[in-house]
């Protein structure tokens, strides 16, 4: 089974992209086909600054390598790196009913949070179209933010299929209940558009302050506390086995717990959980050109796939002749 999905290289990853996005997308290369890629197209419609894009690229693609993706057993790329994906994208936009666009929630999130309604913005599903059908996915595992753009892709393949003749997979969207919407330090989902995240791979500084930042009530020392109601008990949970869930959830309810004991167990457990992932993106960091070369390597390997799709598809819309 072929499986594809990206990630915007539009800030430092944080550990809600972690358990949510990039652990189960390392556990499918054991599952199927994985194509990972790194949507730096994607994030031109919010990022601006063409150094922090190029930075947040390779930043985002060392994460991924660190965290154990292996470029040998699956297809790692940039998606700039294989710019056919325009051209399919450019292909997509002539059956792509405007009012399909202007419905994404996505879209109209954006240009409340001011961003400015450029017609990048408005086409960010149609690329993102482009990007599942022209590697022919069949699965497409994203959070359920991402429903609705995996319904547009659906509805393009089927028009298209429709128009021209079969042409694309029809891709499906899998959206995993068992993935937990990580909490941010306020207790919202754990989001950079909300600046309430905690990175993976902070220096030990910065991750104690994060960790000291994260909220909590203010029911006195002495008195039971509810575990179900604190957005610390729900980040530290990610990282303890189901017994040790418990015994927490136990010191809570007794009464007598300091929340600054559970933020420095906390501190421990991230720093250990993510200690041998840190080292080698330290590694990797004294390495860019090899990390470079990794990623081209993978577009090389990603284009092989892409072209018989595209080939296909210009045939169809008669841009062969
Ligand atoms: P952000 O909300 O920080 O901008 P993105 O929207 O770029 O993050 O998300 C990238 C991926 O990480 C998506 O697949 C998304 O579902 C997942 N993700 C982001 N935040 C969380 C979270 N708090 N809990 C679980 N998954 C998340
Ligand atoms: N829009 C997705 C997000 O923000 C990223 C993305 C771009 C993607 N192209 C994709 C995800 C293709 C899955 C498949 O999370």
């Amino acid at each position: 089974m072929r499986i594809l999905s990206g990630i915007q290289p539009s800030g430092s990853l944080h550990i809600g992209n972690y358990f949510g996005m990039m652990k189960p997308m390392i556990e499918y290369q054991e599952v199927g086909e994985l194509y990972c890629f790194i949507v730096n197209y994607h994030a031109m419609t919010s990022v601006t600054d063409g150094k922090q894009l190029a930075t947040g690229t390779l930043d985002a693609a060392m994460d991924f390598l660190a965290l154990g993706l292996d470029p040998d057993q699956s297809i790692f790329w940039v998606q700039s790196d294989v710019p056919e994906v325009a051209e399919l994208t450019w292909i997509l936009n002539n059956i792509t009913p405007v009012g399909l666009l202007l419905r994404s929630h996505s879209y109209k999130d954006k240009i409340a949070q001011g961003l400015s309604p450029n017609h990048g913005l408005l086409s960010y599903p149609v690329l993102m179209a482009a990007d599942i059908l022209l590697y022919q996915s069949e699965k497409v595992p994203v959070g359920q933010d991402q429903q609705q753009h995996l319904e547009i892709a659906r509805d393009i393949a089927i028009k298209f299929n429709h128009l021209f003749g079969e042409t694309f997979v029809i891709p499906e969207a899998e959206i995993n209940p068992n993935i937990p919407t990580v909490l941010g330090l306020d207790g919202r989902k754990m989001s950079k558009s909300y600046d309430n995240t905690i990175e993976i791979f902070t220096a030990e500084e910065g991750l104690r302050k994060k960790i000291a930042g994260i909220v909590t009530d203010s029911t006195p020392v002495a008195d039971p506390k509810d575990p179900e109601k604190c957005n610390l008990f729900a980040i530290i949970s990610l990282f303890l086995s189901e017994a040790e869930r418990t015994d927490l959830a136990e010191r809570y309810q007794r009464g007598g717990l300091k929340y600054n004991e559970v933020k420095n167990e906390l501190f421990g457990r991230i720093w250990e959980f993510f200690g041998s992932a840190r080292e080698k993106r330290e590694q990797l960091e004294q390495a860019p050109d090899h990390v470079r070369e990794i990623l081209k390597a993978g577009a090389e390997k990603a284009r092989a796939k892409a072209l018989p799709t595209l080939e296909l598809a210009k045939e169809r819309v008669g841009l062969g002749y």
